[in-house]
């Protein structure tokens, strides 16, 4: 059985828990730090976050105020697209250290990928990698034809691509490729933001297994070997999304929740978010 402290292996060796805590909106100022902390202190070992959210100092910080070894913790964040191109990418990952306070990340993501220089991006990823800053480079909101376009003009493959995935988005063909080229997939509001916890099928198979919604969503991505990283900044909340490792969904209740995509997206298109 896992547990809160189970973890994927990357391809490059590092190892990722296959849950962490989503920071995105998480309030802002002192609220993001107390989060964080109260997280890591119930056994949440990885953090998410990104320069987009305004919030990297806060989780530094939090951190910091826990009682868990920094070595202990996974943290990634995001590179944003005001920042793609070479040098550009080595100062926004410098500023990123800085405001985190950390002397590394765990994992640097591209947070979307844009037109066309994401493989210049990518180049200076694999510098930082080189170098030792961070442990492990991968991307985000890419789809098949980005991956295979990055994969052809570089010599480091990304470890993780951070999705939308959710059981309204469940992007089958995108995930099947990712397994076949071993690359992690993650998913990014992997609550469909909260908008399904209402969902009637979504509940009836939380009934069955005495569970909240939230619960039985979140199981749906572990047993699927997806990362997630589901954002709450609630005590109780932080509670509930790690009660997820001492029970399980059987294949037809799997296949009923598999049964609900539609191809909603909450978030942009990647195709459509060019900059
Ligand atoms: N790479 C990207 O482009 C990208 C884009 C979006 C997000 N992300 C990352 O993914 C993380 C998660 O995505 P998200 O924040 O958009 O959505 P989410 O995790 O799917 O849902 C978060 C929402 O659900 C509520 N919630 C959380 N747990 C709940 C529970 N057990 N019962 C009822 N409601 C619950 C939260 O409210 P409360 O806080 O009030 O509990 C919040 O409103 C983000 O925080 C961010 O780190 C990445």
């Amino acid at each position: 059985m896992m547990n809160i402290h189970h973890k994927l292996k990357l391809h490059n060796g590092t190892e990722i828990p296959i849950l962490g805590l989503g920071t995105y909106s998480a309030d802002g100022g002192r609220t993001t730090a107390e989060t964080v902390k109260a997280a890591l202190e119930l056994g949440y070992r990885s953090i998410d976050t990104a320069s987009f959210y305004n919030n990297e100092k806060e989780v530094g910080e939090g951190i910091k105020e826990s009682a868990v070894y920094r070595s202990d913790v996974f943290v990634t964040t995001k590179l944003w697209n005001d920042d793609h191109g070479y040098d550009k990418a080595l100062k926004a990952f410098e500023a990123s250290l800085q405001r985190l306070d950390l002397n590394y990340v765990d994992l640097y993501l591209i947070h979307w990928p844009g037109k066309d220089k994401y493989v210049e991006t990518w180049k200076a990823l694999e510098r930082l990698y080189d170098e030792g800053l961070v442990k492990a480079i991968g991307v985000s909101n890419f789809k098949e034809h980005h991956l295979k376009t990055l994969m052809s003009a570089s010599n480091e493959k990304p470890v993780v691509n951070q999705i939308e995935l959710h059981p309204r988005l469940t992007s089958e063909s995108l995930r099947e490729y990712c397994k076949r080229m071993d690359i992690k997939v993650e998913a990014w509001s992997p609550l469909a933001n909260g908008r399904l916890l209402n969902e009637p099928t979504i509940n009836y198979i939380a009934k069955k297994h005495t569970r909240t919604p939230a619960q039985i969503i979140l199981r749906w991505h572990i047993q699927n070997d997806i990362i997630i990283i589901p954002k709450t900044s609630s005590k109780k909340r932080l509670v509930e999304n790690a009660s997820i490792f001492d029970f399980r969904l059987s294949m037809e209740e799997m296949n009923l929740i598999d049964s609900l995509n539609m191809n909603e997206r909450i978030g942009q298109d990647p195709d459509k978010l060019l900059f």
